[in-house]
């Protein structure tokens, strides 16, 4: 006989997945650690140690009853929701070991994934928005964040109160008011809270804290508080931790952290995420396999990208806080005012690594450093291992209007600069040479 034959006659017995563990002799083990395994079992995959990639669309049932109870779970015929994967616009295994393992950094009940931080945001605006409802949300927002607000929701009858980044608990309160008389006058309710923190590119922190004070001494349905945590998260800042309830990636930079991919997601209590991916399930939107498996082994690392990142920029900036040619620095590490250190303190652990550096002169300054640099490439996005900077007056934030962007501070003689893991002396040898030419 031949080992195919064997093969045939007595199959391989079907082993079950290893129960997971996630902690050794009461210590709880720590995401870097669980990052390597957690969520996937090399037993059902032929012992592979890696999580192969699952290019397929569909899922077989081991019955038609079991497929019945599949759809009956979905469609809500059945409390409990899915049971298995079905179909792979709903979810599949590469996807949900990703989500299993971003719901970890953020001490999340649950995750979703999407093919990038803008599908994750819309669906996810989407989802809790109705005709009359009113957004309120901090100032300043990734541009099309906000453009999504004002010109695309207000053309299903959304409207929108923002504030300042680092407003007061007082201001907060009275933006929260006024919302809700709005939405009063609208026949909606205030519906959603978003946030940006810090805003992107001043690097402004809004006061979680505060918000969900204010949210809940006003508030009395449930409205959640989203957050885009993209510029510090997952290591530098934990929102869950301080009363957001939702929080937002564009897993694109420093999770993927490669540049060489786009991706989103968001996390949180599972009571938070059904209605997103309901209309995940319906849309379409989740991130493809591929992309979910780099995203896994960015995850393996992104602590030690994260740290060496944010420790070069720390020597950055200390070379750049006292250069002639530059007039200040949006760094987290270097804060002049005292609320927003104060806001720093409590919800940081880390000053990240992008920053913004406002140059002596306007546009014409900033174009002669950014065009010669030499290892800082010149490039939006942020969170790579390499070294951009880039524009937003004159790029990533141009659709802003101009009064808009200066009330923002986000003024001609602003660079955005994040910084990646190069040596950090050589990248000051760069930056030294660049504002020669300012
Ligand atoms: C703070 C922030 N949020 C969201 C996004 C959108 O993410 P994506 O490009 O992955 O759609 C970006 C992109 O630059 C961003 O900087």
């Amino acid at each position: 006989m031949t080992d195919a034959i064997d093969a045939v006659e007595t199959p391989t017995p079907r082993r079950n997945p290893k129960p997971e563990k996630t902690s050794i002799g009461g210590r709880e083990l720590k995401p870097s650690t669980l990052m390597m395994g957690h969520g996937y079992d090399p037993t059902l995959s032929e012992g592979s140690l890696k999580p192969p990639i699952f290019l397929t669309s569909t899922f077989a049932f081991p019955s038609a009853a079991d497929g019945k109870r599949h759809f009956e779970g979905i469609t809500g015929q059945r409390p409990g929701g899915a049971e298995g994967l079905v179909y792979s616009r709903f979810n599949a295994p590469n996807q949900e070991i990703l989500e299993d393992r971003l719901a970890i950094w953020d001490g999340a009940e649950d995750a979703l994934s999407f093919s990038s931080g803008m599908t994750a945001i819309c669906i996810l605006m989407l989802a809790y928005v109705s005709h009359g409802d009113v957004i309120v949300h901090s100032g300043p927002l990734y541009a099309a964040s906000e453009g999504f607000v004002s010109k695309v929701l207000s053309k299903f009858g959304v409207t929108y109160i923002d504030f300042p980044a680092g407003a007061s608990s007082e201001e907060i309160d009275d933006v929260l008011k006024r919302a809700k008389k709005q939405a009063g006058e609208n026949g909606g309710k205030v519906a959603l809270i978003y946030l940006e923190s810090p805003g992107n590119p001043t690097n402004a922190l809004v006061d979680i804290e505060a918000v969900r004070e204010a949210r809940d001494a006003n508030l009395k349905w449930d409205c959640p508080i989203a957050i885009d945590n993209t510029f510090l998260g997952p290591l530098w800042q934990r929102p869950l931790d301080h009363g957001a309830d939702i929080v937002a990636y564009s897993l694109t930079k420093y999770v993927g952290g490669h540049s060489d991919l786009v991706a989103g997601s968001i996390a949180g209590a599972k009571k938070w995420m059904d209605p997103v991916r309901a209309l995940r399930n319906t849309m379409g939107g989740i991130v493809d396999p591929n992309t979910a498996w780099m995203l896994l082994r960015s995850l393996e690392t992104v602590e030690l990208r994260m740290q060496r990142a944010g420790e070069n920029a720390e020597k950055v900036c200390a070379f750049l806080k006292d250069h002639p040619k530059v007039e200040g620095l949006g760094y987290l590490g270097l804060i002049k005012d005292a609320r927003q250190q104060d806001i720093y303190d409590r919800h940081c652990l880390g000053a990240g690594s992008t920053f913004s550096v406002f140059l002596k002169g306007g546009e014409a300054e900033c174009f002669r450093f950014l065009d010669n640099l030499v290892i800082a490439k010149l490039a939006v996005s942020l969170g790579g291992t390499e070294t951009l900077a880039s524009h937003p007056a004159s790029m990533t934030h141009l659709s802003v209007p101009h009064a808009r962007r200066q009330q923002l501070g986000i003024t001609d003689s602003l660079v955005r600069i994040s910084i990646g893991i190069e040596d950090p002396d050589d990248l000051i040898a760069d930056f030294e040479q660049a504002l020669e030419h300012v």
